[in-house]
């Protein structure tokens, strides 16, 4: 039978590999996506956090979008100075998260 031959074998486990590698390369894409999503969720929650102690998210909100990272992070160091908690690893997630979402982004904007 032609199914029997060493080569058509061969052949078969190859693009079975091929799959598996494909597949394999596919889900961790989508993980990578997917953590992504998630850790931006959960700044987004912290600065929101963090940022309405003294004063509303509002006057962050309207700053999305139009403020260097540089800039940002002087802001953030600026109300760390005022008083915010922020740990050092929060300083860096919260400029990060305010350097690159969306104006209009929940939750720091309502
Ligand atoms: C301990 C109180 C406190 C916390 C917490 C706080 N702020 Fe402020 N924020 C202030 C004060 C006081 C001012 C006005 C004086 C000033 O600008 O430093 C202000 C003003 C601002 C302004 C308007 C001035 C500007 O730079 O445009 C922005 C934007 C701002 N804060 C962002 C933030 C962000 C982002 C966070 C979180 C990392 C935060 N604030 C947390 C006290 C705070």
């Amino acid at each position: 039978m032609v199914l029997n031959q060493p080569g058509l074998q061969y052949n078969n486990e190859g693009s079975a590999m091929k799959k598996l590698v494909i597949f394999a390369i596919g889900s961790y894409s989508l993980l990578m996506v997917v953590s992504l999503v998630f850790a931006q969720a959960s700044a987004g929650k912290l600065t929101a956090q963090v940022c309405s102690a003294c004063h509303s998210t509002a006057r962050i909100c309207e700053k999305l979008g139009n403020r260097k990272p540089e800039v940002w992070l002087q802001t953030v160091e600026r109300m760390k100075s005022n008083g915010a908690k922020l740990s050092a690893a929060d300083v860096t997630t919260v400029t990060e998260y305010l350097a690159t979402a969306k104006p209009g982004s929940k939750p720091v904007c309502q």
